[in-house]
């Protein structure tokens, strides 16, 4: 990958560590280094680890570096955290780290103290900075349901849908999911008569599945509809007719959000995809 594409998640780098792995590098004239590890989480891509031998090929003037999508379960929250300390400190590609080589104990102090103090922080309420609000540009609409909708093939794989997905949800009531100043889900409503809220279209990122996130957002769209009087809302998604594991899970989060099968539709969508029609009183 190019180096200057990947976001650090790092304020600092330890001198001591750089010392020894400009050690090791310079041995193999900065040709023989393993990849180093990165996540993609929609369109930003980002250093999980190895940010000392991403600065010293920096230095070498190297531009591309190999790298690995990291397999490992992380805390990603963290990361969004580390990715937001970054931007606002401008440190957006690793040779911005160049004037921020420190020595172990303020290394200690400023950057490992740091984060272990968020990071308790995080596991006693991983939700505490989660923002549920309505965002108003059909174009940021468009490209928040895009992204995320492509970053979840096992549920959206039809690129037609997809693209009709992107249209649609520039005209509608459309709530979007941050965290750290991060957009990482969203949920598109259509109010039919003004008595049921649909909820069109919703997703979020794989790595926040199963964290009380969608919940949250079904709770704000309840709030919504309770201001604006609407009584019910309705979700239409894939029946237990078909065998899909992904949509198992999702009627799982439904039922758990208190939705009931209402009526199955075995010819909306076509044969291969039976409509299961769900709907819950709003409380
Ligand atoms: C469906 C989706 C929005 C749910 O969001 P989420 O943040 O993962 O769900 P939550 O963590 O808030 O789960 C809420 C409840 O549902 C339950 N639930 C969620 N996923 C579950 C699963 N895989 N199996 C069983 N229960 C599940 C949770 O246990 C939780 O119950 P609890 O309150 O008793 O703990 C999300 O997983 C997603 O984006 N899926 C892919 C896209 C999709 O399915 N879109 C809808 C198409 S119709």
């Amino acid at each position: 990958m190019k180096l200057d594409e990947i976001l650090p998640t790092q304020l600092y780098i330890s001198k001591s560590k750089y010392e020894h792995n400009l050690k090791i590098l310079e041995k193999s004239n900065f040709k023989k280094y393993q990849p180093l590890p990165v996540k993609k989480i929609g369109e930003e891509i980002f250093f999980t680890d190895g940010h000392t031998r991403a600065f010293i090929l920096w230095q070498q003037e190297i531009t591309e570096i190999n790298v690995y999508d990291d397999p490992d379960r992380l805390d990603w929250i963290m990361y969004l955290l580390n990715l937001k300390w970054c931007r606002d400190s401008n440190i957006i590609s690793i040779g911005d780290l160049n004037d921020r080589i420190i020595e172990e104990r303020e290394y200690q102090r400023e950057w490992l103290d740091l984060c272990s103090s968020y990071q308790q922080k995080i596991s006693q309420d991983p939700l505490a900075d989660l923002v549920v609000e309505m965002e108003k540009s059909s174009k940021i609409k468009a490209q928040i349901c895009e992204q995320i909708l492509r970053s979840l093939p096992q549920w959206f794989g039809i690129e037609k849908a997809i693209l009709h997905y992107i249209e649609d949800v520039k005209t509608l009531p459309f709530f979007k999911i941050s965290i750290y100043s991060k957009t990482i889900g969203f949920c598109a409503i259509k109010v039919n008569y003004g008595v049921n809220a649909d909820l069109y279209v919703l997703g979020i990122f794989k790595e926040f599945h199963g964290k009380g996130i969608g919940k949250r957002l079904i709770g704000t769209i309840n709030e919504y509809c309770k201001q604006l009087n609407i009584p019910y809302m309705s979700v239409k998604t894939l029946s237990e007719k078909h065998p899909d594991k992904n949509y198992w899970k999702t009627r799982k989060f439904y039922e758990k959000c208190g939705f009931k099968p209402f009526e199955e539709f075995t010819d909306l969508w076509g044969e291969h995809s039976p409509c299961l029609y769900m709907i819950r009183e709003v409380k």
